[in-house]
């Protein structure tokens, strides 16, 4: 199939992708954008070929997921840069694991970064610009409206501990650190929860297992070095070893 063929129109654009609806009312198409943002968009950049990278890497890690049992809204790579996918309601709620302390964790709590956690972190940010994406616990999603139903809470909590060991284990065979990722989950028609959005270095933090370089956006919100380089070093690590 081709984005041609597929496209409708314009749904949404944020920060790093924009949504098509397609000539299928239960599928979406993502477009990949080359835009970096960082710190709720005060800075802002753009590197040629980023959305690319992050539209590959997203393609990999997705189907990676799928062959180990986790659903997730991806159906196909139809180019450079768009993904077909399930159409899901997006639920307001950035998942964020963590392994290793660092960024607004470290910031926030005083725990020195770089501290291997002593157990995985799960933590829900809401999912608002206007507010900075706060913290926020399990009973303020309820209060939100977010949803009534601790089991879905639970269940996002379950599989983002799941999806973290399958990609911590891919990724240490790669020598990459996987330090911590925020996940972003979708509900389709009949209630069930699956994962959406994108898992890709705009997303996680990965740091090299031997010299701890740092191979994500870090590199463009710290001005640590090219983004590209280090986001293509992340694609090579995972098409290296392939089955
Ligand atoms: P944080 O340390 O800034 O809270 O970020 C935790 C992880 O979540 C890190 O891997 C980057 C990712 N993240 C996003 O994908 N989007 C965001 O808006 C933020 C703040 C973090
Ligand atoms: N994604 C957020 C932004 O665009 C924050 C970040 O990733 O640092 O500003």
């Amino acid at each position: 199939m081709n984005f041609k063929d597929l496209v409708k129109e314009q749904l949404y654009e944020g920060k790093g992708k924009k949504i098509f609806s397609t000539t299928n009312p239960d599928l979406i198409i993502a477009e990949f954008k080359d835009d970096l943002t960082a710190f709720n968009a005060q800075k802002k950049g753009n590197e040629d070929g980023k959305g690319a990278l992050n539209c590959q890497i997203t393609s990999l890690l997705f189907e990676l997921l799928e062959k180990n049992g986790i659903q997730t809204h991806f159906k196909e790579c139809l180019d450079s840069n768009h993904i077909l996918c399930q159409k899901v309601e997006i639920i307001p709620i950035e998942v964020v694991v963590r392994n290793v302390a660092t960024g607004s964790l470290s910031k926030r709590l005083g725990i020195q970064d770089g501290l291997e956690l002593p157990f995985v972190l799960v933590e829900f940010y809401y999912k608002n610009d206007t507010l900075n994406d706060p913290i926020i616990t399990d009973e303020h999603c309820k209060i939100l409206g977010i949803t009534q139903n601790q089991d879905d809470l639970e269940f996002l909590k379950t599989q983002a501990r799941k999806i973290n060991s399958i990609l911590k284990d891919f990724f240490i065979a790669r020598k990459l650190r996987l330090i911590d990722f925020k996940l972003e989950f979708g509900k389709l028609n009949d209630g069930s929860i699956i994962l959406a959005d994108e898992i890709s270095p705009d997303s996680c933090r990965f740091w090299d297992k031997d010299s701890d370089q740092k191979l994500d956006k870090d590199v463009f919100r710290q001005d640590l070095g090219n983004v590209k380089v280090a986001y293509e070093e992340v694609l090579k690590r995972i098409l290296s070893q392939q089955n």
